[in-house]
């Protein structure tokens, strides 16, 4: 008997969260001293930068009574004091001091999630069983190259799964339906040595040729380089944040050569959100298929499910996706 079909909701058929790097926060809005509640992966997390300037990322809640420290928690030295009854909690989340106890319980902890800060960007690893981190955060290097610009920065709340998100970069035929673009310029679509999948495309912007290499490293961190030449080139980098099972916030940062800096700026940008308005009443409405009914022209989608699947657990109920 087929049991799936009473469970054609969102709710109910949405993935799991895959393992990977998850962006929390821009570096800038996290100054020292700093704290914040921030919800990721269905979970409300702590995100707070020590007096030496690390960045920390724990549970919220306070294992003593349960408050949440990240509303009204203070930063003291290189630890986070609850604000109920001020107990410390360092680096790896383990009670250090009880201001009016000696004896510190040994299950006095909260779960504390590596991170990393790179691209002006805070990001926390998740992995479903708690695995250290299997790969690093890809490092974009023009964003550190004093010849290309400043980054611009935009988000945007998506009410969808991450998953099916990324999905949308290996679906060349909703361009014309969704998009509107009369011809999907041809591409290629491949997961290399890397473990990324990479999307190459000849493309044409009034007139001049280029060439557009899309890499997604994993669902949810991808970088997009457009080039019409030497001195021509522009980066959009984009990364995620889920929150839900059923809405994910992105970032998007753009930086191009700064030769072609008056070309490329807020047209790109405002062009990446009216993309995605074009997506989202499909988001908001579709329900995730676990297992699609493919055709033959369906290759890259079909790519991308395999591909995918390495990102969650063989043994979560809901993780072969
Ligand atoms: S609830 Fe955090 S110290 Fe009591
Ligand atoms: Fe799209």
């Amino acid at each position: 008997m087929e049991l799936i079909a009473v469970c054609d909701s969102k709710t109910n058929t949405a993935p799991d969260f895959p393992m990977g790097w998850w962006s929390l926060a821009r570096s800038h809005e996290l100054q020292v001293g700093e704290v914040k509640a921030v919800s990721a992966l269905d979970r409300d997390l702590v995100l707070y930068r020590t007096r030496s300037g690390a960045v920390r990322v724990h549970d919220a809640y306070c294992p003593h009574l349960g408050a949440n420290l990240g509303i009204n928690g203070r930063v003291v030295g290189e630890s986070i004091q609850c604000p109920f009854h001020g107990w410390q909690f360092g680096a790896d989340g383990a009670c250090q001091h009880i201001p009016y106890c000696e004896d510190i319980p040994a299950r006095a902890k909260v779960n504390n999630w590596p991170t990393s800060e790179v691209n002006g960007e805070i990001y926390m690893w998740f992995h479903p069983t708690g695995e250290a981190p299997m790969w690093e955060v890809p490092v974009i290097e023009q964003l550190q190259d004093a010849s290309w610009t400043a980054p611009r920065q935009v988000e945007f709340t998506i009410p969808t799964h991450i998953q099916d998100i990324a999905e949308n970069s290996c679906d060349p035929e909703h361009f014309q339906y969704v998009h509107k673009q009369n011809e999907t310029p041809p591409s290629s679509v491949t997961v290399e040595d890397d473990g990324a999948v990479h999307l190459h495309a000849d493309m044409n912007a009034n007139g001049i040729p280029g060439h557009l290499h899309a890499t997604m490293f994993q669902p949810g961190l991808a970088r997009v380089q457009t080039s019409y030449g030497p001195g021509a080139e522009m980066i959009v980098y984009n990364s995620a944040q889920p929150i839900t099972q059923n809405e994910t916030l992105l970032r998007w940062t753009l930086t191009v050569c700064k030769d072609i800096e008056d070309l490329a700026g807020d047209a790109v940008m405002n062009g990446i959100i009216d993309g995605l308005q074009d997506d989202y009443p499909i988001w908001k409405h579709k329900v995730h298929r676990k297992q699609p009914i493919f055709c033959k022209g369906d290759e890259t989608l079909v790519l991308f499910r395999k591909w995918v699947r390495r990102f969650y657990l063989e043994t979560s109920p809901r993780g072969q996706q």
